[in-house]
């Protein structure tokens, strides 16, 4: 078994992105910069939040975090992102969702404008990717992506299960690995709650991507043998031994699996760290847009 090494393949992904920022900088141009918009106090937006920030200035891509309590208005919070929205130089936008219950974050999605929208949430970017036209692809499927580029592992022709179906990573994904593409050419199955049989299913998987949010679901009687798992599952476990509290567990059993796949992504250490990476792709792309307009 080999690892789909997140922090290997986002270090190589990120090396590149910097030393094209730093030939901005030697000719004596703007860098990209990227808001990001945090509301109210759930500590896992937090560390995700400041996670983006501190690998923007890794790279040198400028950052503002604007950060409110929850009892901000859906109104206030809209004025907020029409105000990046006009701000020139602003190149990438990113509200971190879950939002407080009161705020419609399909309404705040929608408000964002599609070409600052390095989260590809909006329904312009999601109508993109799906017709293959050039747009924001979110950053987890394109992390995702960018992983199995990375280790030199092709979709085409294989047998793709998707388990979860969700916007952000799951629809679009299986979309992705189905498309036409030199990185899809792929027969992908969408599983969900309502699948039956899913673990006949998952077995008969060359490239198994699990992101249902339910940490170890994917045991090792649900893989094929030599089988690439890609684990997209982020679940905080409580653990009172632990220093935090609690530990991350991906949506695999990862001791198991591992004995039986050709591939694994660990968590934490795999689609994580690539999430990040390709924001920071994104937002690069945003500004290399924006200045070609
Ligand atoms: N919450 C969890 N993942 C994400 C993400 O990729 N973008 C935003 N905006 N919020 C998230």
């Amino acid at each position: 078994m080999e690892l789909l090494d997140g922090k290997i393949a986002s270090a190589a992904l990120k090396q590149s992105l910097k030393q094209k920022i730093d030939n901005l900088i030697q000719s004596g141009k703007r860098v990209p910069h990227l808001a990001a918009v945090l509301i109210g106090d759930d500590p896992a937006s937090h560390t995700y939040v400041n996670s983006k920030v501190k690998n923007c200035k890794e790279i040198g891509i400028q950052s503002t975090l604007i950060t409110h309590g929850s009892s901000i208005t859906e109104g206030e919070l809209l004025s907020i992102v029409k105000d990046l929205n006009n701000r020139e130089n602003v190149d990438g936008i990113l509200v971190q969702v879950p939002l407080p219950s009161h705020i419609s974050e399909n309404k705040v999605t929608l408000a964002i404008d599609p070409e600052k929208d390095v989260d590809g949430f909006h329904p312009v970017n999601v109508g993109n990717m799906v017709l293959g036209l050039p747009g924001f692809v979110s950053a987890t499927p394109l992390g995702i992506l960018l992983l199995l580029q990375h280790y030199n592992i092709s979709a085409g022709g294989k047998r793709v299960v998707v388990v979860g179906r969700s916007h952000t990573v799951g629809t679009p994904i299986s979309i992705l690995l189905s498309r036409n593409t030199s990185f899809g050419n792929a027969t992908v199955t969408l599983c969900h709650s309502r699948t039956r049989d899913l673990p006949a299913i998952c077995r008969e998987a060359d490239i198994l991507v699990a992101a249902i949010g339910r940490p170890l679901f994917i045991t090792s009687d649900m893989v094929k043998d030599g089988a690439v798992i890609v684990d997209v599952g982020i679940n905080r476990v409580e653990d009172p031994g632990a220093k935090r509290g609690f530990r991350l567990k991906g949506d695999v059993d990862f001791e198991n699996v591992k004995e039986k796949c050709s591939y694994i992504s660990p968590v934490p250490g795999g689609v994580g760290l690539m999430t990040i990476a390709a924001l920071l792709q994104n937002t690069y792309d945003a500004y290399i847009r924006r200045a070609n307009r």
